[in-house]
């Protein structure tokens, strides 16, 4: 097969829409990440998705509607606090946690009794959901175990031959994946930090918490919450290791040095005016911007890839504001060797 990317226009929607139809698999553009959408309804079409990402069974799809309407046939009960939080935030980078309806197949909820739902804020993803009549279940477009695509050609370095078709609506603006949050109980619980912030959930529910496994991995014997949590995720091929506090600069520097006079080929995904020198360096933006690290962050990881790094060194940003998303994922990426000088 052979993988077309084609911009969004009246012409590509359509056959986009008729694809989705058929059960096939389509790369969509979200304003957080591209996704790789098929058939919500349709779990032949859902257990494509699996098939072409390489992902594991066990781990849920997030569906995606056009409008609020659209929800309500695919949960069972909307509580007044996630009502509150659609209010506020959709359409935007927000997935909820809701009980879910029968009609949900069991292969996009990986057999919980709950369904992830967003209302994307990006125009394109809507208006293929709408072409396609249908809901659309969509996991970011990388295979398993990769960074997440942020622009077209690199869901095509992921998906080239799997699937039939890509549409292009250029870079994502947010860069991280939509906010996971559980909304099925009075307290909503970020299950994955994203654009919608731990700041913004409090200030509309009154309440948040943010489940401890954001910042660190699972141990022996513990369950996910969010079945993703327990999955290696965004790893370049080279070893990544985060640095974070204010020596942070001075200790990549040291490590970059020793590792270069060791023959090894590191790289730096570090704030801007850090003094790295000509140290090879990919920036992921100002200190006082982590809105431009979480937009530039995978392309990062996957340009890392691209120089034949063997060592990226990373700058933490801080944990504030879509900072925590940033550091979420670095983390992974990383496996969590997190170095606090
Ligand atoms: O921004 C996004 O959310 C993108 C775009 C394409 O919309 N999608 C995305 O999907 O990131 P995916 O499949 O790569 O990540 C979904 C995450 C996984 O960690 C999964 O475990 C969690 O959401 N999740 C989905 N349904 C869930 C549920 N019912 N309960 C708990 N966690 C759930
Ligand atoms: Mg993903």
């Amino acid at each position: 097969m052979r993988t077309r990317v084609e911009p969004v226009t009246p012409a590509s929607l359509r056959e986009a829409g008729a694809l989705i139809r058929a059960g096939e698999l389509v790369g969509m553009p979200t304003e957080t990440v591209y996704g790789l959408g098929a058939n919500a309804l349709d779990a032949r079409a859902v257990l494509r998705v699996f098939e072409a990402k390489g992902r594991p069974a066990d781990n849920p799809l997030i569906v995606h509607v056009a409008d609020r309407d659209a929800i309500l046939p695919l949960v069972r009960e909307i509580p007044l606090a996630a009502e509150r939080l659609m209010d506020a935030f959709w359409p935007g980078p927000m997935t909820l946690v809701l009980p879910k309806a029968d009609c949900i197949p069991d292969a996009v909820s990986a057999g919980l009794s709950t369904v992830g739902i967003r209302l994307p804020g990006s125009e394109a993803a809507r208006a293929l959901i709408r072409a396609a009549g249908r809901p659309i279940a969509a996991p970011s477009g990388n295979r398993s175990g990769r960074p997440s695509p942020t622009t077209a050609v690199h869901m095509l370095e992921d998906m080239d031959g799997r699937i039939p078709l890509i549409l292009d609506a250029g870079p994502c603006a947010v860069g991280v994946e939509s906010s996971v949050i559980d909304a099925t109980g009075p307290v909503p619980v970020i299950l994955r930090p994203g654009g919608v912030t731990p700041e913004m959930v409090a200030r509309v529910a009154g309440d948040v918490r943010v489940d401890p496994h954001v910042m660190r991995p699972l141990s022996e014997g513990e369950t996910a919450r969010s079945p993703g949590m327990k999955y290696r995720h965004y790893a370049p091929k080279a070893k990544t290791v985060v640095y974070r506090g204010l020596g942070a600069p001075e200790a990549i520097r040291r490590r970059y040095d020793e590792a270069e006079t060791a023959g090894e080929r590191p790289v730096i995904l570090g704030l801007n005016d850090r003094g790295y020198g000509a140290r090879a360096f990919i920036s992921l933006g100002g200190a006082d911007r982590p809105q431009d690290a979480a937009a530039r962050l995978f392309s990062a990881l996957r340009e890392a890839d691209a120089r034949g790094a063997t060592l990226a060194l990373c700058e933490a940003v801080d944990e504030k504001g879509i900072g925590l998303a940033v550091m979420n994922r670095m983390g992974r990426a990383a496996g969590f060797d997190i170095v606090d000088v």
